[in-house]
This record gives structure tokens, C-alpha cells and sequence, in this order.
């Protein structure tokens, strides 16, 4: 694929800042090949590593987990795939240190349960590895701040593997948003509405339903992420519906989030579910789960806009982001497949289909690769997100959403947290740039080649 012209845009400059906007950037010259390894190879984690795997330029000398069925997954696809037998890194918790201190990798992808990202995080960058980690980065402020720390001080980028920011439909709207077509934007939604209680609830032999356990009784997610719907209250999943809205709104590069006010309703969708696969007696009818049904959280943007995200995962329900963009011109809505724009749709008042804007404005990463983004995942994101992830260690670049994006998404899970606890109380991000946000130039999707 040959380096092709970078998009034009009127709302972007400064391309070759936006390419190496700091010090990480020491150098720009490619390597052929790079190493990586992997940690945690669960369900998630196979797909990444099959994703790897079909790569010629990336070696796979190490992989990680603590659950031997998963490491024999994980070993039956690199066997597929033509690849070597790795060295596994399997005793106990705290084995990854001995896999990120090997001194054969450029890079590791982390994909434990969330309570781990961040010190995985922190000792593969600390031990001079850039790191690739599934969402979100980190659960609590002082551990966000650390990833900062870490990356600047070390100079690994910390990239937040958030795939949704590569759908083809809302890179075609940032493509629209950044030509003006919306005007200036004032105000956007997206959230996690996905009925997880499959996915919290198993038999311990499958991942999906069959059953209410969880923790050591599950298998997969629910072994640790239902735990978290007992003792959080919040929204806990917020990065799959803030990363694209971060692009447009170019958060951390001219604008930034300032505070944020969460409200969560009452629980009931995980205990109604145990009641009604389980019944009263068992004994998990007596679990008492701190997470509202839906969590509804309004950030201001210190640039006027607003934004509401929603979370929304134990209740039955369609899957949704719930993503909205509107802008002074315009507003796009994905779960109707619409759009309008003032003076360009044909009908004052009446939604368009979103169809013929979405081949018009098709973003040039997606026309290159189309054909190679088939089949890998979640309609072809995940392919996207592996590449940028491999294509900025191999150009030795920032990767497009950077350490910066990584702690201004997965902040909000704590913020929102904070807000919840304190009744709905407005609660002020910190600025993880240290001001540079102002200075920043936006950095995502502005090329065709990752
Ligand atoms: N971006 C996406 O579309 C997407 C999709 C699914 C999951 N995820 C994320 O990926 C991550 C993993 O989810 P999953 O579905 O694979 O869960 P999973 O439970 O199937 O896998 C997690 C793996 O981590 C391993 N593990 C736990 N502690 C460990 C430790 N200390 N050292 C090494 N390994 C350890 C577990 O044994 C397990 O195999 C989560 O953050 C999840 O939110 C993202």
C-alpha cells in the first residue's frame, strides 16, 4: 500500500505535528517486523491473537494467562496459523512482569479483566514496551494519572485499543463533521447499551447464559466482570460510545472535557434474571448488585458542546451506542439510520437515510482496506485497531488514540462513579495534558493508512 495523500480538511492543520506531536517521536523510520506479546488470551485476547497471527510482519515469542483452557486456545491459534510455539507465561497473577521484561518484544497487548490493565500497563511501559490495552485503560484518576506518567517518562505510548472509533459509519461522519457538513457541533451521544446478562451470567462451561453463576463458578467475563456490577455503581463501560465522539469533539487537541454528572436509576435487571433462570432459593438470588440499570451521564466540553452517554447492559434490549451527532447545520443518528441537514436534505423536517452520505463521504481508510477488514471482527474495526496498533511501532509514531485519549475515556467510569455516590454532583476531569490539550492538533484518522 503506497503512502497516498493525506485527507484535506478545513478543520485540520498542522499534519506533520499531528504525526509527532512529542517527544516519542524521536525518530521516524519503519521496521520491518516487530514483536509482541500477549497478555491475558481470553476470549478477547484469541481474537487479537488471530488477528496477529495472520500478520507476516509480527512474531509472537510470548504469551500470558493464568487459565490453562485459555493458554490451550490461545496455543491451537498460533498452531493454525503456521505460527511457533511461544514461550507461556503462566504462573500466577503476577507472572506478566516476566513476560514484559523480555527483552525480544517492541510491544504487548493487554486483555485481562479491567482491574489489571493499568498495572499491566505500567510494567510493560516501565520495562520499555509500548502497550496496546483493551478498554478501558485504567478505574480510578490516580491510575490514569500513572499511565501518563509512565508513557511521557518512558517514552512507550499506552494506545487504548478502542475499536469502535474505526466503524465505518462514524469515520464517515467524522469525514462530515471535519468538511462542516454539520456545522459546529453542539451536542453529542453515544453509550454501551448491550444486554450483558449472558454475558454476566453463565454456566461456568460457555460464555454466554446457561446458567446465573459468576466469579469462580463462570467462565469468562463473568468470572469478573459481574463483580463489578455488585460493587460499582456507574458507568462502567464508557469507551466504546465516548471514542468516536473524542474525535469529533477533538478532545485533548482544542477542546476537552470539564466535568461531568452522572445519575444511575435502581437495579434490577441482574436480580430479575437470576429469579427467572434460577428461581428464589438459589444462592444467588441474594447477591445484591449496586449497579443502576441505566447510568445517564451529561459532560460539558470546554468548548460549549455537550455530551450524554448512556450504559445500559441488564436490561432486554436491542444493542445500541446510541450515537447522535448534531451539529448547527445538521444532526446524524445511527440507530435510524438518518440524517439532516439544512438545506441539503430534500425535505425541510423529514429524516434522510444515512446510506448515500456514507458512500460519499466513505473515509479513505476504510476504501484502502476494505477487503482486508472483512471477517476480522466487530464488522472490520478490529482490524483497524490491530493495524494502527502494529503500524505505529513498525513507523515509530504516536499511535492514533494515545495515552491521552486512554485516560480522558476511561476517567469517566470513576468520575461518574464520584457523582452517582455524591447525588448527581458535577465532577471536573482533571487535564491529563497539563494544558497542551490548547496547543494539541487532532491526531485520528487523518491519514489512509492507519
Ligand atoms: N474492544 C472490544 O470490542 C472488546 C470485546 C470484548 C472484550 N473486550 C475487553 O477485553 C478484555 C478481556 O475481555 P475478555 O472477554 O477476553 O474476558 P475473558 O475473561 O474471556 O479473558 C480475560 C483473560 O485474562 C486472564 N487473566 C486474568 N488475570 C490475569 C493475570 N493476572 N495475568 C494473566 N492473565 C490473566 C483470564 O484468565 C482470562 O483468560 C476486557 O477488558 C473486555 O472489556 C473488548
Amino acid at each position: 500500500m503506497k503512502r497516498k495523500k493525506f485527507i484535506q480538511t478545513s478543520a485540520v492543520a498542522g499534519i506533520g505535528a499531528a504525526l509527532m506531536p512529542n517527544a516519542l517521536m524521536a525518530e521516524f523510520s519503519s521496521k520491518k517486523s516487530i514483536s509482541i506479546g500477549f497478555i491475558g488470551t481470553g476470549l478477547r485476547g484469541q481474537w487479537l491473537l488471530d488477528l496477529a497471527a495472520k500478520r507476516k510482519d509480527v512474531n509472537i515469542p510470548a504469551i500470558c494467562d493464568i487459565d490453562e483452557t485459555m493458554i490451550r486456545k490461545a496455543m491451537k491459534i498460533l498452531k493454525r496459523n503456521g505460527r511457533k510455539e511461544p514461550q507461556v507465561y503462566q504462573n500466577g497473577d503476577e507472572d506478566f512482569n516476566n513476560l514484559v521484561n523480555r527483552d525480544d518484544l517492541d510491544g504487548v497487548i493487554i486483555a485481562t479483566p479491567w482491574e489489571w490493565h493499568a498495572a499491566m500497563a505500567l510494567a510493560a511501559m516501565k520495562a520499555g514496551k509500548h502497550v496496546g490495552t483493551e478498554v478501558p485503560a485504567a478505574l480510578s484518576v490516580k491510575d490514569c494519572w500513572s499511565l501518563v506518567n509512565a508513557s511521557e517518562q518512558n517514552r512507550k505510548f499506552c494506545m487504548i485499543m478502542e475499536n469502535v472509533c474505526y466503524r465505518r459509519d462514524v469515520m464517515a461522519v467524522l469525514n462530515m463533521v471535519r468538511k462542516g457538513l454539520l456545522g459546529e457541533l453542539i451536542h453529542l451521544q453515544g453509550g454501551y447499551q448491550h444486554d450483558l446478562r449472558e454475558v454476566k451470567f453463565n454456566d461456568g462451561k460457555q460464555p454466554y447464559g446457561g446458567g446465573v453463576e459468576f466469579g469462580k463458578n463462570g467462565y469468562s467475563e463473568s468470572k469478573w466482570r459481574t463483580n463489578h456490577s455488585i460493587e460499582r455503581n456507574g458507568d462502567l463501560y464508557p469507551t466504546h460510545g465516548v471514542g468516536p465522539i473524542s474525535s469529533m469533539l477533538n478532545i485533548n487537541r482544542g477542546n476537552r472535557f470539564e466535568y461531568i454528572t452522572s445519575t444511575a436509576t435502581q437495579s434490577r435487571g441482574l436480580h430479575n434474571y437470576i429469579l427467572k433462570h434460577a428461581g428464589k432459593d438459589h444462592p444467588n438470588a441474594k447477591v445484591k448488585f449496586k449497579l443502576g440499570d441505566i447510568v445517564t451521564s451529561v459532560i460539558k466540553c470546554a468548548n460549549g458542546q455537550t455530551v450524554v452517554l448512556s450504559h445500559d447492559t441488564n436490561s432486554p434490549r436491542p444493542y445500541s451506542l446510541n450515537f447522535r451527532v448534531q451539529g448547527t447545520n445538521g444532526i446524524w443518528m445511527r440507530d435510524n439510520n438518518s440524517i439532516y441537514i439544512e438545506d441539503v436534505s430534500h425535505k425541510p423536517h423529514y429524516w434522510e437515510p444515512f446510506d448515500s452520505y456514507q458512500k460519499k463521504y466513505d473515509h479513505p481508510l476504510w476504501k484502502a482496506f476494505s477487503n482486508d477488514a472483512e471477517g476480522a471482527g466487530h464488522g472490520g474495526i478490529d482490524f483497524f485497531i490491530m493495524r494502527a496498533f502494529i503500524e505505529s511501532i513498525k513507523r515509530k509514531v504516536n499511535p492514533p488514540i494515545d495515552v491521552y485519549d486512554a485516560v480522558s475515556m476511561s476517567v469517566i467510569s470513576p468520575l461518574s462513579e464520584e457523582s452517582i455516590e455524591n447525588g448527581s454532583k458535577p465532577i471536573k476531569f482533571p487535564d491529563f495534558t497539563n494544558g497542551k490539550w490548547k496547543q494539541n492538533k487532532p491526531i485520528f484518522g487523518l491519514n489512509d493508512e492507519y
